[in-house]
């Protein structure tokens, strides 16, 4: 059994991947991505934000170097990225900071030809910066041409995750989709994860029959974790330091947070900090009313950005949980939204805005507040 509150631990993790003991299942899409990747597919990863997708893509390179020490990994995270010279640096900086020695950088670098990218190490981080000065766009594409052939013809394979991918699609001057395509597409021994959080943009990129990368790999959409799953790993969390927790406290946590993994975890981190030895369903609750006091300030800035009818009708949905029909009778009277047309015009702003998610099934598409927390504040306020 581990020691009580002495060294800032808390198995409750709040960063994307840390170790396969907190991390909670995703054992069935661990292997379906990897066995699709090393069987020579490309994977596609889609789900809202916080579900997971980033603390699954490190799970799936971490089984991949475990099942085969012949493939290396690359994570690249794009999301800051708003041009393709800061892709290319992005990238350039991801493969510098794996090869680590000084020869396989130089022998890189030779790879890039003309464009003699300069390198220097952050002094706190330590971590590579790469700075390379474009004289025009040919010369990007030649680059990106060459940092994919360098990948192509190392000794190892390689799995490379490109994180927050629907970035490419805002890239000015450079049809970025058809250009990584054409690349991408003659590679032998470099498989890609593609992932992110923009429902619409990257369906539209992968599933739309107009776009350059359509049916070039398998799209998965990725769920929340079941409350079975969740359930169990955070009775076994909790025991592992010789906390008990009561199965309603847990039954609370799970609905309170609709199983929105990033919320769920966090309710949990907050209790294990607060509660001893023993949760009780009223010291979960305690925990939950904190957070959202904790959090106040910032619901209060949201609600600053917003019209008075745009707060409104987020309020509307916060109430009702769920919404299937904004634009019925009952939902518009019920809360005052106006005309439809006007509901419609205040619902497309606050999916832009993503403070409201849609989610579409089989059978329906419904609406709730992106923000689990605020939701939950929004029902008292
Ligand atoms: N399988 C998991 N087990 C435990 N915590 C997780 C798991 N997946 C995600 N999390 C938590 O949720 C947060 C959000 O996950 P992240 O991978 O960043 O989501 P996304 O990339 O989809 O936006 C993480 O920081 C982590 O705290
Ligand atoms: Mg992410």
């Amino acid at each position: 059994m581990k020691q009580l509150g002495t060294d800032m631990d808390n198995p409750f993790v709040l960063i994307p991947y840390e170790s396969r003991e907190r991390f909670c299942d995703r054992v069935q899409e661990t292997q379906t991505i990897a066995d699709y990747l090393l069987g020579g597919s490309d994977v596609t990863l889609i789900s809202p934000r916080r579900y997971g997708k980033t603390g699954l893509i490190f799970r799936v390179l971490e089984e991949i170097q475990e099942r085969s020490s012949e493939i290396d990994v690359l994570y690249l995270d794009i999301y800051s990225s708003s041009c393709v010279e800061d892709f290319i640096k992005i990238f350039a900086e991801a493969i510098v900071n794996t090869l680590k020695n000084k020869s396989a950088i130089s022998s890189f670098f030779r790879f890039l030809g003309s464009i003699r990218p300069v390198i220097s190490y952050d002094g706190i981080t330590g971590n590579p910066k790469v700075s390379i000065v474009f004289r025009d766009d040919d010369e990007k594409r030649s680059s990106l041409l060459s940092i994919f052939k360098y990948l192509e013809n190392r000794k190892k394979k390689i799995v490379v995750a490109i994180d927050e991918f629907q970035q490419v699609r805002d890239y000015p001057n450079i049809k970025m989709e058809a250009l990584l395509r054409t690349n991408i597409q003659q590679l032998k021994n470099v498989r890609f994860i593609f992932s992110g959080s923009k429902k619409h943009i990257m369906a539209g990129m992968f599933a739309d029959p107009g776009s350059p990368f359509y049916e070039s790999s398998r799209v998965l959409f990725l769920d929340k974790i079941s409350k079975k799953a969740y359930s169990a790993f955070i009775k076994a969390q909790f025991e592992q330091y010789g906390k008990k927790i009561d199965d309603d406290a847990i039954d609370f946590i799970t609905s309170w947070t609709k199983l929105h993994t990033f919320y769920t975890q966090s309710l949990c981190n907050h209790i294990f900090i607060r509660e001893d030895r023993y949760v009780s369903l009223e010291a979960a609750k305690r925990s939950a009313s904190q957070i959202l006091k904790e959090n106040e300030q910032q619901f209060l800035e949201i609600r600053n950005l917003l019209t008075p009818n745009q707060w409104n009708f987020l309020k509307a949905v916060a109430a009702e949980g769920e919404v299937r029909q904004p634009n019925s009778g009952t939902f518009i009277q019920k809360y005052s939204i106006g005309t439809p047309a006007n509901g419609s015009r205040i619902l497309k702003s606050l999916l832009d805005k993503e403070l409201i998610l849609s989610t579409t099934t089989i059978e329906y598409t419904s609406y709730s507040v992106y923000n689990v927390f605020l939701s939950r504040w929004l029902e008292n306020h």
